[in-house]
């Protein structure tokens, strides 16, 4: 039995055939054909945390597979009044097929997989968000056709998105600039090391943004992190996706956001509502990979 709890837990081997399993998965579904092949299954989904994408995106997902999605905030269940997550995992996973979870530490996640039957799915943590990233290099693929060779640039906050993009330039072979103030740079926790070659932090986001094929950002106040929020508008008021930050990109470069987005804030409305935005191809993409990832936790590899 597998789990997904960080981007490191699949291969670069996987991660292709779980590409190639997103785009047929993604072209039946646009073709209105009915792909069911979870029937009477169930996904368990815990939220800690507020969710409008990967709520959505899991829930029609598995239903499109032929299966169920049962959304529970933790503060309705016994986990709010400090129930155990070890003991909620027993209980779980003897009723469900599959779980995903949005919680805080990714001790928790883990400690979860530790006592589960079934698979678990990282939702978004404190430290990393898989899913996410699983969807924007393939949106970037889907484009692009490689993402290998490229450079992202991140400028923002160190935070579980941009941490996750750094475990994927390792095993796609990109490069990840990222600029953050003083303060705010990557603390790496897998234990890996990531040379020159693969990462470098910048104070200065038109150098981290230049040649760059992708620039991304993200919110400077992550959810459960709010009371930082006062300093973190102060420290990042100058790491914001602007036009001119663009314009230091390649002509083709592209704009993400795992969303949302503070407009204004971490990037102005030109760049998000802009012609080099793709953010809603981006989000959609999360329904789609989060089924072949679904699919192969469940099933093992499918031939057809
Ligand atoms: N990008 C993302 O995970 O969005 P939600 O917080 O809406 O799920
Ligand atoms: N870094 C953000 C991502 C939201 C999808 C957060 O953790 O709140």
């Amino acid at each position: 039995m597998r789990h997904y709890l960080q981007f490191s837990d699949f291969t670069r081997e996987e991660y292709e055939y779980l590409f190639k399993r997103t785009a047929i998965i993604k072209a039946r579904l646009k073709a209105g054909e009915l792909y069911q092949p979870l029937p009477g299954k169930v996904l368990g989904m815990i939220f800690e945390k507020s969710s409008t994408r990967t709520r959505v995106s899991f829930e029609a997902g598995m239903f499109q597979l032929g299966g169920h999605a049962m959304f529970m905030q933790s503060k309705d269940t016994q986990l709010g009044r400090g129930e155990p997550i070890e003991d909620v995992a027993q209980v779980m996973s003897r009723m469900v097929d599959i779980v995903m979870i949005r919680t805080f530490e990714q001790s928790i996640i883990e400690r979860f997989a530790d006592n589960s039957l079934v698979p678990v799915i990282n939702g978004l943590t404190n430290e990393y968000h898989p899913c996410q990233i699983m969807a924007d290099i393939f949106t970037y693929i889907e484009k692009f056709g490689s993402i290998e060779g490229k450079t992202v640039a991140w400028i923002g906050d160190s935070n579980n998105v941009s941490r996750t993009w750094l475990q994927a330039a390792k095993i796609f072979n990109f490069k990840l600039n990222l600029a953050c103030p003083p303060g705010y740079d990557m603390v790496v926790l897998d234990g890996q090391t990531y040379g020159s070659e693969i990462f470098e932090i910048f104070r200065d986001p038109y150098l981290a943004a230049r040649d760059a094929d992708i620039v991304t950002t993200d919110v400077s106040v992550s959810m459960g992190f709010e009371r930082e929020t006062l300093q973190r508008k102060k420290d990042f008021l100058s790491y914001k996706v602007s036009e001119k930050v663009m314009l230091q990109a390649k002509a083709n470069a592209v704009f993400m956001h795992c969303l949302p987005a503070h407009r204004g804030e971490e990037v102005d409305p030109e760049v998000i509502d802009g012609p080099q935005s793709i953010v809603w191809e981006e989000a959609e993409n999360r329904m789609h990979t989060q089924k072949a990832v679904i699919e192969y936790l469940m099933l093992g590899r499918i031939d057809d």
